[in-house]
């Protein structure tokens, strides 16, 4: 597991039941701070203390998978290390879209590619808190990794269905993570019927570029599953806007900055999305304490 953070110690922990699994750091030094463990929160309020063996990046074993869990920004980094210890493949489920990059990083040494999972987790005071197993969904090259993690409680499927849930996924997060982040908003509070209207928007101007992409539910069906992820999702804080106001460098890129350079290469203007990643990168800066450029 490439990336020990919120999800990478899920994965890991219950991955580690069934087979042996460790966890890559992003240095040597974060490596030692994780060698005495984490404490898990499991979705049932039961907490266990988690060990595992914890490697820096030189220091990472042979694996038969690798597993990128990092954020957008250190997927090079990530991936480079995943595509020299993997010897079957390496796979993403990081959240937007970064299937090129990773590619291009693992450099053909072996297959890599981009899941999507609906699994949930943050770190809290120190621990990791498992929120939800969802599910995952794996391109067919990875079935046995699919099996695996299933075994381990995550249900996971590996199926040519995946292209189309990672596009979904990314449709969804394309409206409620730069959202809730500009707004400062709980998920739910996209329900607003006023702000509904900006999703709605945001849909339809955004719809007919990923549809080029691959499959995608028709615009009103993509509304209903926003509007089912905003409810069962009313209360929790997206990762877009958990990360702009800890001053972090948000996934704004690997969302709306794929997707505008996707319309670009269309030849389509996509003003509202354009207007959110401005809004986005502003935020990002004012939360890091630089002065806005000019
Ligand atoms: N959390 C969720 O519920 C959830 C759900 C679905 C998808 N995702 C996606 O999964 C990805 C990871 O999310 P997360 O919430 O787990 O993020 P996170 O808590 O920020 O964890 C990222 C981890 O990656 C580590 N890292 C950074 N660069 C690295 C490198 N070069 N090599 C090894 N490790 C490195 C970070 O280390 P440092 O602490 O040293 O920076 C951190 O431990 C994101 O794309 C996210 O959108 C998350």
């Amino acid at each position: 597991m490439v990336g020990p953070g919120a999800l990478g110690r899920v994965f890991a922990a219950r991955l580690s039941r069934v087979a042996p699994t460790a966890l890559v750091a992003r240095s040597r030094e974060r490596a030692a701070a994780l060698a005495e463990g984490y404490e898990l929160v499991l979705p049932a309020g039961r907490h266990e203390r988690v060990r595992l063996p914890v490697f820096g990046p030189e220091e990472a074993p042979p694996a038969r998978w690798a597993v990128v869990l990092v954020k957008g920004p250190d997927t090079e980094a990530a991936a480079r290390v995943a595509g020299a210890v993997a010897v079957e493949g390496v796979l993403s489920l990081q959240n937007g879209w970064v299937r090129e990059r990773l590619r291009a990083a693992v450099a053909g040494r072996v297959p890599a590619d981009q899941g999507a999972t609906t699994a949930a987790a943050m770190r809290e005071e120190g621990r990791t808190v498992w929120v939800a197993a969802g599910e995952t969904w794996l391109p067919p090259a990875f079935a046995p990794l699919a099996a695996r993690l299933t075994a381990a409680g995550l249900p996971a499927e590996a199926t040519p269905e995946a292209a189309a849930r990672r596009l979904e996924k990314l449709a969804v997060n394309l409206v409620v993570n730069p959202l809730t982040a500009v707004l400062d908003l709980p998920n739910g509070g996209l329900l607003d019927p006023e702000l509904w209207a900006t999703v709605r928007d945001l849909v339809l101007e955004m719809h007919p570029v990923l549809a080029a992409r691959g499959p995608l539910p028709d615009a009103e069906e993509l509304l209903a599953r926003i509007r089912a992820v905003l409810t069962a999702t009313a209360a929790n804080t997206s990762s877009m806007r958990a990360d702009v106001r800890a001053g972090r460098p948000s996934e704004i890129e690997e969302l709306t900055g794929v997707l505008l350079a996707w319309a670009r290469a269309g030849g389509r203007a996509l003003p509202r999305h354009e207007a959110l990643y401005r809004m986005v990168r502003a935020l990002e800066q004012v939360h890091r304490g630089e002065p806005l450029e000019e």
